[in-house]
């Protein structure tokens, strides 16, 4: 059951659904995925395939690993994990539009047998305690309200020597009223949050292995999606509908103007369960 409760929680899964049942027909699009992030699955996150390929090594993926991945869209980087490691590997998110385009691209790639996609809340995981040994979210947290209840659920279903990677984007900590409400205007939709993450995942009973700062590789990204997008405003319209497309890309320029303040910031969690045997 979805706990989508809010009109702004629906809204920004439709937008999602809207991005997901075009963005992976487009060639442009996918090319400026590629040139900009390394990858061509109609990805809505600013994970890198290098990002990829180092939470491949913090999560220690390989042939006998259960991986889930949270808020997948089309499959990035999910897919890609399992394809770089063999894993095994179960996709979740809510608009239909990209788990079919994950569905496809796994039988495209010939992963079929050890991809399963489900459509399902990230707060209310639909999967037994302790049956996955490592889950991947990228910035998905700043994109629903339910963060401590998604952790929570993490966490329940990772083995106790299991383990969690994922990536952020929130607000730069003591702005003053004004930057706060810039920072919030460029970010994320749900960037907001009523508690500080680490003790969002401390309270979900998770320790941190490792914290990084991605904010300088995000902005770069961020900068050279937005030049090639405004480069090729016809096709960005097409994939996003003309007022989905004003609507993205007056956040864009909100984005834009927080990046150059310093106000946004990404960031890269790896996290085990408390008692657990990983380092
Ligand atoms: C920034 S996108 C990342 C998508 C994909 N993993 C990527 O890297 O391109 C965030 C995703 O979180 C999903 N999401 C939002 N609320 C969710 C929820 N309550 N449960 C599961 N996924 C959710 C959205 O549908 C969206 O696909």
């Amino acid at each position: 059951m979805d706990m989508l409760a809010t009109e702004k929680e629906r809204s920004l899964i439709d937008r999602f659904s809207r991005t997901y049942a075009h963005l992976t027909h487009s060639d442009k699009m996918l090319e400026i995925e590629r040139a900009v992030c390394g990858c061509d699955y109609g990805c809505t996150s600013w994970t890198t395939r290098e990002e990829a390929d180092n939470a491949c090594t913090m999560l220690t993926l390989d042939s006998r690993t259960r991986l889930l991945e949270v808020g997948t869209g089309s499959g990035w980087p999910g897919l890609y994990l399992a394809k770089r490691s063999g894993c095994n590997v179960s996709l979740i998110d809510l608009p239909m539009e990209g788990l079919l385009a994950a569905k496809k691209r796994a039988e495209v790639d010939g992963m079929s047998d050890r991809c399963r996609v489900v459509r399902a809340d990230g707060a209310a995981l639909p999967f037994q305690s302790a049956s996955f040994d490592a889950i991947y979210h990228s910035d998905v947290l700043c994109c629903l309200v339910e963060k401590q209840a998604v952790l929570d659920a993490c966490r329940r279903v990772v083995d106790r020597n299991g383990k969690m990677v994922f990536s952020v984007i929130l607000i730069a900590p003591g702005l003053s009223d004004e930057d706060y409400k810039r920072a919030a205007a460029g970010g994320p939709t749900f960037i907001e949050t009523s508690a500080q993450y680490p003790d969002m995942i401390e309270q979900a009973g998770w320790d941190i292995t490792a914290h990084a700062d991605l904010t300088a590789d995000y902005a770069n990204s961020f900068k050279n999606m937005y030049a090639r997008e405004r480069a090729n405003i016809g096709e960005f319209e097409q994939v996003h509908g003309p007022e989905g497309a004003a609507d993205l890309m007056a956040r864009r320029a909100h984005t834009l103007d927080a990046l150059e303040r310093n106000l946004l910031r990404r960031e890269i969690f790896s996290v085990v369960p408390v008692g657990g045997a990983s380092i």
